[in-house]
């Protein structure tokens, strides 16, 4: 199944009775196995996750940790940015070439990146002097 099927599919499963707004994420690593994740809302919103953040547990769950590719859809007008929180935290797995396609239901897609998506992030290197 390709990244953007896994993405469209999980979808599908998203709970998002608060926001009415279903998202899917799929991510493939560097040993070619995809993980996915939606979406999962809770009625004490804060404690809501977002689809990339399910995708990247399953993956760390399952024993992996190096991103290579990540997808994620929505039914958007414009292909659906990631918030800024998702954006660290694919940061955290990938590096800064990592390919990252942002899509609409109805096909659209952008290609972009996980350095382009988070530029000037915060890594490691800034806490040297602590
Ligand atoms: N959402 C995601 O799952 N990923 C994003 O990158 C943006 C937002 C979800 C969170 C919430 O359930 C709904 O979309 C509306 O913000």
């Amino acid at each position: 199944m390709s990244l953007k099927d896994a993405a469209l599919a999980v979808r599908k499963n998203a709970h998002a009775p608060y926001s009415n707004f279903q998202v899917g994420a799929a991510l493939r690593t560097a040993s070619g196995n995809i993980y996915v994740g939606c979406n999962v809302e809770n009625v004490a919103y804060p404690e809501g996750t977002c689809a990339e953040a399910g995708a990247i547990a399953a993956m760390v769950a399952a024993g992996e940790r190096d991103l290579a590719e990540v997808y994620v859809v929505a039914d958007c007008p414009t292909p659906i940015p990631p918030c800024g929180g998702c954006r660290q935290k694919l940061k955290e797995f990938g590096d800064g070439e990592v390919k990252v396609t942002l899509g609409t239901t109805d096909g659209a897609e952008t290609e972009t990146t996980i350095g382009t998506l988070l530029p000037g992030a915060f890594d490691q290197g800034h806490m040297e002097r602590s």
